[in-house]
């Protein structure tokens, strides 16, 4: 078997599209465009092209954008009263503090200060609290992004085993949240796992998000299954690759996302889509 790719660049840039419209849509019926406020603080490089690639997409639809760029030696006294000048804001309907932040600010302390009927990212545990209990608002956008690409493929996931490998807060843990959501049966994996291969083999939908280049071995997936990787590492060389070995998981996967080209795009489209319904339900 040869995967079917679900083209996230097509996907997004379709859902980019409709946002557009509906942004259009507001200014002739005189409302406000949604407005996004994005923060970086410091300059790690990777942080600096997701965040450029996010005002370009709030701006290319019609978003009021605004942008802070704070330096490293930011206090968290500084970067709370910021977003508590944002909190009140009327025009912004969304806030994002990209991470990582700088170790001397406490990411909980920041995370927790964003009003959660603004925190688009949905990493606030008001937004968590409502996935884990099945009444999502605001819901994380990676995670969110996937079960978009998932339902883009036309197949039933209810009742599915699905294996999530990767814990974090802000992949793993929501992802499984979805899925579990979506009637799946879950199993997540992390670090401590015995058996990876064992865990990846019984899943008929595989999502990886652990940031380790080509972790998962295409030997391990079981044929037909629907294969996501969120993964996005550098090599020396240059070359982007994902956690999952793509070129084997192809031949035995019915479906598979590419990076880049996957995951990624569906990530920025989905944060815009919590920003508008931020601002049109919401505010
Ligand atoms: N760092 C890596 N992914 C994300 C994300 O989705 N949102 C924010 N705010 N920071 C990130």
């Amino acid at each position: 078997m040869t995967a079917r790719i679900i083209n996230g660049k097509t996907i997004a840039s379709r859902l980019t599209e409709a946002i557009a419209q509906k942004v259009n849509l507001r200014l002739k019926q005189a409302l406000r465009p949604p407005g996004l406020a994005v923060i970086l603080i410091g300059d790690d490089p990777a942080s600096q092209i997701y965040v450029s690639k996010k005002r370009k997409d709030c701006e290319q639809v019609g978003f009021h954008s605004v942008a802070y760029d704070l330096p490293e030696n930011t206090q968290e006294s500084e970067l709370l009263a910021l977003i508590s000048t944002l909190n009140a804001d009327p025009v912004i309907d969304g806030i994002l503090v990209q991470l990582p932040l700088p170790d001397h600010i406490s990411t909980e302390n920041i995370l927790e200060s964003i009003r959660p009927d603004k925190d688009v990212d949905g990493f606030h545990p008001y937004n968590i609290g409502r996935l884990v209990q099945r009444t999502p608002l605001l819901r994380p956008c990676t995670p969110k992004g996937v079960m978009t690409l998932l339902e883009s493929t036309g197949e039933a996931i209810r009742g599915k085993d699905a294996v999530i490998v990767g814990a974090s807060n802000i992949v793993g843990r929501p992802m499984t949240m979805e899925l579990l959501l979506a009637g799946c049966t879950t199993t997540t994996a992390h670090r401590f796992t015995d058996n990876l291969a064992r865990e990846v083999s019984r899943a008929d939908i595989l999502v990886v998000g652990a940031g380790k280049p080509k972790l998962v071995k295409g030997e391990w997936i079981k044929s037909g299954a629907i294969v996501i990787d969120i993964g996005i590492n550098r090599m020396p060389n240059g070359k982007l690759v994902g956690d999952i070995d793509f070129d084997t998981a192809r031949e035995r996967a019915s479906w598979i996302t590419p990076v880049p080209g996957g995951v990624g795009p569906m990530t920025v489209a989905t944060l815009l889509e919590n920003t508008l319904y931020a601002a049109e339900y919401l505010h």
